[in-house]
């Protein structure tokens, strides 16, 4: 500010027009607890799934894929059988192959409205929560590099519509045995159709697909099927937070049976 200016100027929450109170916040109630508790389901997933992603083994068990390697896009893939298995990327891939393919289901979560409020709260105290100040000094929201990438969402959002269907075509092929006989079921083929059912209920209740189906319409009236499906995603749409959690945990919980179950700790239970 200029020399003579008598009041710094002050940007976010300290600015002029906010109540001049000295207190960081008056909440007296554990504010705390929801971004502590937050930041620490998200913490445990990365660290589950970076494992998983850069293990690169027991990802399959016949006829179950695990949901962070497929599809599976490189040579080094393990033969899956009737499982999508395109080699897209030859011998020179050496990495993990769910490095491939990870990047959109995650591009998706980083840039998902709810997760990025986790986040901002969780790891970065921006806000830590309603009525607490932040500690940073200056506030630009998401209007700048790197956060103005954000907006990509929508884009991640028809890419996890791929991922979706494939993992819905993933569940079909647990219908089988390890023999590759259809008409069967075991206890994977459960947790793979809890998984797809949270997976697309998250997918379908994302904002960006509220937007898709029934926005940019001045009458709703002359779009009867629009305004139908608006009203479902909108109803699913106000779940979303829940959804994303449960989708989070079935989408681990998936890929933790197929590893139990490739790595030789128990058999598929089969039901018939
Ligand atoms: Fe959460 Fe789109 S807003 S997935």
């Amino acid at each position: 500010p200029p020399a003579t200016d008598p009041q710094p100027r002050r940007t976010g929450v300290r600015t002029g027009t906010r109540a001049a109170i000295a207190a960081p916040h008056l909440r007296t109630d554990r504010w705390w607890l929801a971004p502590a508790a937050t930041a620490a389901g998200l913490l445990a997933f990365v660290v589950y799934s970076t494992w998983r992603a850069l293990s690169n083994a027991d990802y399959y068990a016949a006829p179950y894929v695990s949901p962070f390697y497929s599809p599976c896009l490189a040579e080094n893939c393990e033969p899956m059988r009737g499982g999508p298995n395109w080699e897209l990327f030859g011998s020179w891939w050496g990495l993990s192959p769910a490095i491939l393919i990870l990047v959109f289901p995650l591009g998706f979560r980083l840039t998902c409205y709810y997760y990025r409020k986790a986040y901002y709260r969780g790891f970065w105290a921006s806000p830590p929560a309603c009525a607490v100040a932040e500690p940073h000094r200056k506030y630009t929201g998401e209007t700048r590099f790197p956060l103005v990438l954000q907006n990509v969402h929508r884009y991640f959002f028809y890419a996890a519509l791929l991922v979706a269907l494939v993992l819905t075509y993933d569940t079909v092929l647990a219908f089988r045995d390890e023999h590759y006989a259809w008409g069967h079921m075991g206890l994977g083929t459960v947790v793979f159709l809890v998984n797809i059912a949270l997976i697309w209920a998250y997918t379908v209740s994302c904002h960006s697909c509220r937007h898709i189906v029934g926005g940019k319409l001045k009458h709703f009236s002359r779009h009867p099927v629009r305004y139908r499906m608006w009203q479902w995603v909108g109803r699913l749409n106000a779940r979303h937070m829940q959804l994303a959690w449960a989708s989070l945990v079935s989408v681990a919980v998936a890929d933790l049976y197929v590893y139990l179950v490739a790595s030789g700790a128990f058999d598929d239970p089969r039901f018939f």
